[in-house]
């Protein structure tokens, strides 16, 4: 007899109850085919006592097993394994390679290298993490916001929101935006002209999917927003690449790129460009959108942070001025309140948002309507641009800290412009040394550089980086400065 005794574990300490703990052993038996087709089980006294449970218990695993088809009952004879089983082609496991099985599919699919991230999926406390211009999440309206969102939580008339709905996003959200993004950002914008996305990133994925579904060029800059690079890879994409000049693109090299080849798009991170951060000129605007008219591409432009600005009033965006239809404009709360709220919204003309909500449904189907309205009204009652000039005052002062340590401490090593806007500064090292060589001394001082060639995919070798203030307060500010300090002259040394 199978010493079930010894095989059969269970815990009564479990929150499984007894009797499915034992049914799913008695279910590994019978795939792993110790107990094979038409193996009588033992009487439901003589387990009980074998395991010391009560017979109940085994009685109601033995009906389980039945009704799940692993086992059969014959009338005056017993319960059997059932004798109608096919063999599982499996090799028999034991806990531990069952672990290791599961991490290698039983299938072909396509490994695409391109989306590889070497970013951490965790942060380690002890290190400072040198980041790409990210808001600092401690000043998260958390409280307002939870209000917002448990109050609407709690009304019975928002049931309707909770079903499935339109993969435009929710109504309210939209027409709050359509006001906001007019009053705001100059746009002249209706219904009809906005869907809901979750944040600036799906805008992006989304319209190059459409644009791009055969292949064909867009146009972005030398340095590039390098996810927006992947993204359009993705896509089919072909890459063309224009100098960033002060002002932004270089538009002649734009002009004669269209002479040659049927330019899709073009890609801009025109408020301030990423990861250089110059802002475009308004002439170079307009250039761009005549461009556009006349060649019959598209203009994505990311703005994705139109909120910060420190020395003037925000420059409206190209979509403000667009008369021909030729703007995709994306953008989002996300790095304004905080990246875990994924509200962000497409701006572009009707014809191109309803293929673009089309394709929505088949990867995401709709957003999260309450946090699309909570967000709603945390624009409607002013909420969202009482928390702008409250975090725009902070990061404003930690540019400024930030800027003067670095000037002051390590002007000796690096150059870099005070940036007008956004999170971040470009910092190019002025040694003969490199950031990946830095990356590797800095390590010991606990401060970590990640991802560095996302700065520079077309390799021209500029030694810059950029490197985000906001998120540091006085005190990591200062923290940070000494620790890239100290690197820097282990690095002289
Ligand atoms: C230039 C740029 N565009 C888009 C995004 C993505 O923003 P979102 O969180 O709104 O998807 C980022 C995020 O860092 C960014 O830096």
């Amino acid at each position: 007899m199978i010493p079930y005794k010894t095989i059969v574990n269970f815990s009564r300490e479990s929150r499984t109850p007894v009797y499915i703990q034992l049914t799913n052993q008695f279910i590994q038996l019978i795939k792993d085919r110790t107990l094979l087709p038409r193996t009588r089980l033992p009487g439901s006294r003589t387990l009980a006592e074998l395991l010391e449970v009560h017979r109940k218990t085994v009685v109601a695993c033995y009906e389980e097993l039945v009704l799940q088809g692993w086992a059969e009952s014959i009338p005056q004879k017993g319960t059997y394994v059932h004798h109608n089983l096919p063999e599982l082609n499996q090799q028999k496991l034991d806990n531990s390679l069952g672990v290791k099985e599961n991490n290698k599919s039983g299938f072909y699919f396509n490994k695409d290298t391109t989306l590889d991230r070497n970013f951490p999926q965790a942060f380690d406390a002890s290190y400072m993490y040198v980041n790409d211009g990210v808001n600092d999440e401690r000043l998260t309206p958390t409280d307002e916001i939870g209000v917002i969102y448990r109050k609407l939580l709690g009304k019975k008339s928002n049931l309707v929101h909770f079903g499935y709905g339109t993969t435009y996003g929710n109504l309210e959200l939209r027409t709050t935006l359509v006001d906001y993004l007019n009053e705001t950002r100059g746009l002249n914008i209706s219904l009809d002209n906005i869907m809901i996305t979750r944040g600036s990133q799906m805008g992006m994925f989304l319209s190059s999917q459409i644009l791009f579904e055969n292949g064909g060029y867009i146009i972005v800059g030398e340095t590039n927003y390098s996810s927006s690079d992947t993204t359009f890879e993705y896509a089919k994409a072909n890459i063309l690449r224009v100098p960033v000049e002060d002002d932004g693109l270089s538009i002649t090299a734009i002009e004669k790129l269209c002479k040659d080849k049927n330019i899709r798009a073009v890609y801009t991170t025109s408020h301030h460009h990423h990861p250089t951060t110059v802002t475009m000129s308004a002439k170079k605007r307009l250039q761009l959108l005549n461009l556009a008219k006349c060649y019959e591409f598209a203009i994505i432009e990311d703005d994705y942070d139109y909120d910060f600005n420190y020395n003037h009033a925000p420059i409206l965006p190209l979509a403000s001025h667009d008369v021909s239809g030729n703007v995709i404009y994306v953008g989002s709360i996300c790095k304004t309140v905080a990246p875990v709220f994924r509200v962000g919204y497409l701006v572009a003309s009707k014809d191109f948002v309803d293929e673009c909500a089309k394709l929505r449904r088949f990867i995401d189907r709709q957003g999260d309507a309450i946090l699309e309205m909570t967000f709603a009204k945390f624009i409607k009652e002013g909420s969202l641009d009482r928390h702008k000039r409250k975090v725009l005052k902070t990061y404003k002062e930690r540019r400024d800290l930030f800027c003067k340590l670095l000037k002051e401490e390590l002007g000796a090593y690096l150059t870099f412009e005070i940036p007008k806007g956004g999170m971040a500064v470009w910092v190019t090292l002025s040694k003969t040394y490199t950031w990946s060589q830095v990356t590797e001394v800095a390590k010991n001082q606990k401060l970590l550089f990640v991802e560095l060639q996302r700065y520079d995919r077309a390799n021209i070798g500029h030694n810059g980086i950029r490197i985000g203030f906001a998120r540091y307060n006085t005190e990591e500010i200062k923290e940070f400065i000494k620790r890239l300090k100290t690197t820097l002259l282990l690095l002289d040394a």
